[in-house]
């Protein structure tokens, strides 16, 4: 069975972190708030010149890199990003160029705010699936603090910047069941109507403006929780696969919380669960990949276990992906 085997992954993080003091001598914050309620210690902050294709480009290299790959290998790439360079073009084109991809293959961008990486990866995925390309870069991409409202003590404590990327590749070597290497199952949901509960109060076609983060903090955390825990029995069901047959779930990176309260709701043990919250914020679609390579490269992730990955985000959207490292 063709399936698409996750070879590599790499991340960048930008050389700038803001500490909670540090914003706690921004807005009217503690430390010991933030560290309760979210977790988060500290976020990186994308410097002035520094754009979102820059982190984008600075990750896929190293996860071409360590799959021992040039960009003119790649057929498409895939990029989630809530915050690109330019309203047009694709972010994802930017990449393209830098990497070297010269006019190879196609990219384009996705937008579905904190569950974009689990979108990307699922439509990489899928056309790697039908067949129609061979190697793809999955990437998450934010430059996040664009979109803060630095007056907002309930939204600018708790996002950051960074990127991180995944190489795939299409493999016919597994057998068709769960023991397979790869990704064996994605799930993706939406609901428009509840699409006030976090946005962005700007855009071209209404404001003409970029615009800042607004969110119902409560009821988000209350639908992230069950939302995730949804899409995540939904992949175990897909795949034959219990919470023990699970090595490390890799969660969206929102709030220590809600991983927590996710991971119990599922009897997933906490020493499976891969937190970086603390150290990188909420990157939106960038959180994933990053959480994945910090937990690859410090050993903790290795080749065939199985990993479970889940986000919920702005629109709502929501998703979840299992697959075989
Ligand atoms: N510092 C100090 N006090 C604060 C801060 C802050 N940064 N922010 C809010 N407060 C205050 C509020 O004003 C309020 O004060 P009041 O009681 O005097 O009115 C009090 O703290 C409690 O506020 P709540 O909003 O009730 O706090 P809550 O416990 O719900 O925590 C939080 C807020 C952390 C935002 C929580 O709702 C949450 O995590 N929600 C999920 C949001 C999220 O993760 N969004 C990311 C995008 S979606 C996703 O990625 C899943």
């Amino acid at each position: 069975m063709r399936r698409s085997v996750m070879l590599s992954c790499g991340s960048y993080l930008p050389e700038k972190f803001l500490t909670n003091n540090d914003l706690a001598k921004l807005v009217d914050t503690t430390d010991e708030w933030i560290t309760q309620r979210t977790g988060i210690r500290k976020r990186h902050m994308a410097g002035e010149g520094e754009k979102t294709s820059d982190m984008a480009t600075r990750a896929a290299e190293k996860a071409l890199k360590a799959a021992g790959l040039n960009g003119s290998d790649i057929d498409a790439i895939f990029l989630a990003t809530t915050t690109p360079d330019q309203t047009f073009p694709a972010t994802a084109v930017t990449v393209q160029d830098n990497i070297g991809m010269g006019d190879r293959g196609f990219a384009f961008d996705i937008q579905a705010v904190c569950s974009g990486f689990i979108y990307a990866l699922s439509t990489a995925d899928n056309f790697i699936k039908s067949g129609q390309i061979n190697r793809a870069l999955v990437i998450g991409a934010e430059h996040f603090t664009r979109l803060l409202d630095w007056d907002d003590r309930t939204t600018c404590v708790l996002f950051g910047d960074g990127a991180g990327a995944v190489v795939l590749e299409a493999s016919d070597a597994g057998k068709g069941d769960k023991t397979d290497r790869g990704i064996l199952t994605t799930h993706l949901h939406s609901e428009g109507a509840k699409r006030d509960l976090l946005y962005v109060d700007g855009g071209p076609s209404s404001t003409r403006s970029v615009g800042h983060v607004r969110m119902n903090g409560k009821e988000v955390f209350r639908n992230a929780v069950t939302r995730m825990s949804e899409a995540i029995v939904e992949a175990m069901e897909a795949s034959g696969v219990s919470p023990a047959d699970v090595n490390w779930l890799v969660p969206h990176q929102a709030n220590r919380r809600i991983i927590d309260a996710t991971a119990e709701k599922l009897n997933l043990s906490p020493e499976k669960v891969v937190v970086t919250v603390q150290d990188h914020g909420n990157t939106s679609a960038a959180s994933i990949p990053l959480a994945l390579a910090t937990a690859v490269e410090d050993g903790r992730i290795r080749r065939g276990d199985l990993i479970l990955m889940e986000a919920m985000g702005g629109g709502l959207t929501w998703g979840a992906a299992l697959a075989r490292w």
